[in-house]
């Protein structure tokens, strides 16, 4: 089972196992939130290895119905609130729910039901921030600085508590940033490229020297499929792409590949209690279980850029309906402090 399947990186996850292993089965469990899209799962319609589940991880009553209806041997939790910004400023509560309320309802249903392993999709952001030097090891404290991160760290809590407790085969992965297809443009880099493809300002938070570590989604997805298959119960890996750069230079990156102009950039308010870097020790998952990034940034970005050039139906009703509402609560003002008109 695949929960947030309709979602980026579970999305991403779901093709990748099809596509790797011929004889897979998935489960895709969604709510389809206004970040789930049964279009980005439309090539998937007709293959008999894929079922999609329409529910909420955090019904028991959904959940129990899903168990009973499907042979689930594990599952892969990625069905989250996982936008910073949506928790900062339109509200924790519905991360509480699926991020927290949510987990438990799956650990227990996998507890009853005798599931072989779970596999808990969590963040880098658990461990709060570095300061000028020093990665992330999964010994770092866990400090999370702003909503969202609160609710993920809250989950790997009652993950280890579930296995420590009751012997649930359970593991955990931490991941850097992840960049890719279908990643819903309320995110850095796909946000900053259809603005730029439309010639819109690029809101960048603060003085843009904020550091994160940017992963490939596909190279994401190798590791977690090797921590599914391979990894000792109760371990918990980073996995990062070892590409830690500004957000800054990411937008240049893309404003020169899209031959743009550096005008476009805004510098607006900053985002509260903005973590200032994230850097991943992914040494662990290298050695225990061989696993190391195939792309490079340069080239994905590439990629990138180019599947949102080549996909701009489905960027564009993406950005219709909620995300208006959304983006002019989030960076009207903002914008507008900053010398620009608004989308
Ligand atoms: P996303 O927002 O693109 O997708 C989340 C999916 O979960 C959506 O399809 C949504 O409909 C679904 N969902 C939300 N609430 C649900 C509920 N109650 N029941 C069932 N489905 C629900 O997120 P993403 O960027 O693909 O992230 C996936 C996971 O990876 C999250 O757990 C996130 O914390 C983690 N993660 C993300 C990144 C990143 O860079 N995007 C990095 C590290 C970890
Ligand atoms: O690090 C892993 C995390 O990465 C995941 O756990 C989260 O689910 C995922 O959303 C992502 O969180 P970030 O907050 O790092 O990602 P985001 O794309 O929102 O922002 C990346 C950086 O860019 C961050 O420093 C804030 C900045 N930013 C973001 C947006 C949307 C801007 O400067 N302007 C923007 O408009």
């Amino acid at each position: 089972m695949v929960t947030g399947g309709a979602g980026f990186i579970g999305g991403n996850f779901v093709r990748y196992m099809l596509d790797t292993y011929a004889d897979a089965e998935v489960v895709n469990v969604d709510a389809l939130t206004y970040a789930g899209n049964m279009e980005s799962l439309a090539d998937l319609a007709a293959d008999p290895r894929h079922a999609f589940v329409k529910a909420d991880i955090a019904s028991a009553s959904e959940m129990a119905a899903v168990f009973e209806a499907h042979a689930v041997e594990a599952v892969v939790n990625f069905a989250a609130e996982s936008h910073v910004d949506r928790s900062l400023h339109v509200g924790a509560g519905a991360f509480i729910a699926t991020n927290v309320s949510g987990v438990q309802v799956l650990l227990d249903a996998c507890r009853e039901r005798g599931v072989r392993r779970f596999l808990q999709i969590s963040t880098d952001e658990v461990y709060g921030s570095l300061g000028a030097a020093g990665r992330f090891t999964e010994e770092s404290p866990i400090r999370p600085n702003n909503p969202y991160a609160a609710t993920k760290a809250g989950a790997d809590f009652l993950v280890r508590a579930a296995w420590k407790s009751h012997g649930l085969d359970a593991v955990i992965t931490r991941c850097s940033n992840n960049f890719g297809p279908y990643q819903f443009p309320e995110k850095l880099i796909p946000l900053m490229i259809v603005n730029a493809l439309e010639d819109r300002p690029l809101p960048v938070y603060g003085d843009g020297l904020q550091v994160r570590d940017w992963i490939y989604v596909t190279d994401h997805c190798a590791a977690i499929d090797a921590v599914l298959r391979r990894a000792a119960a109760g371990r918990v890996y980073n996995i990062g792409g070892n590409h830690d750069v500004t957000n800054l230079s990411v937008v240049r990156r893309i404003l020169a590949i899209l031959g743009k102009p550096e005008s476009l950039v805004r510098h607006v308010t900053d985002r509260p209690g903005h973590d200032r870097r994230y850097a991943m020790d992914s040494t662990r998952i290298r050695e225990d279980l061989g696993w190391t990034p195939r792309h490079a940034f340069e080239e994905a970005l590439d990629a990138t850029v180019r599947w949102y050039l080549d996909h701009g139906p489905w960027w564009r009703r993406v950005r219709s309906g909620e995300y208006r509402a959304y983006y002019e609560r989030l960076y009207g003002r903002r914008l507008a402090e900053a010398g620009a008109a608004g989308p």
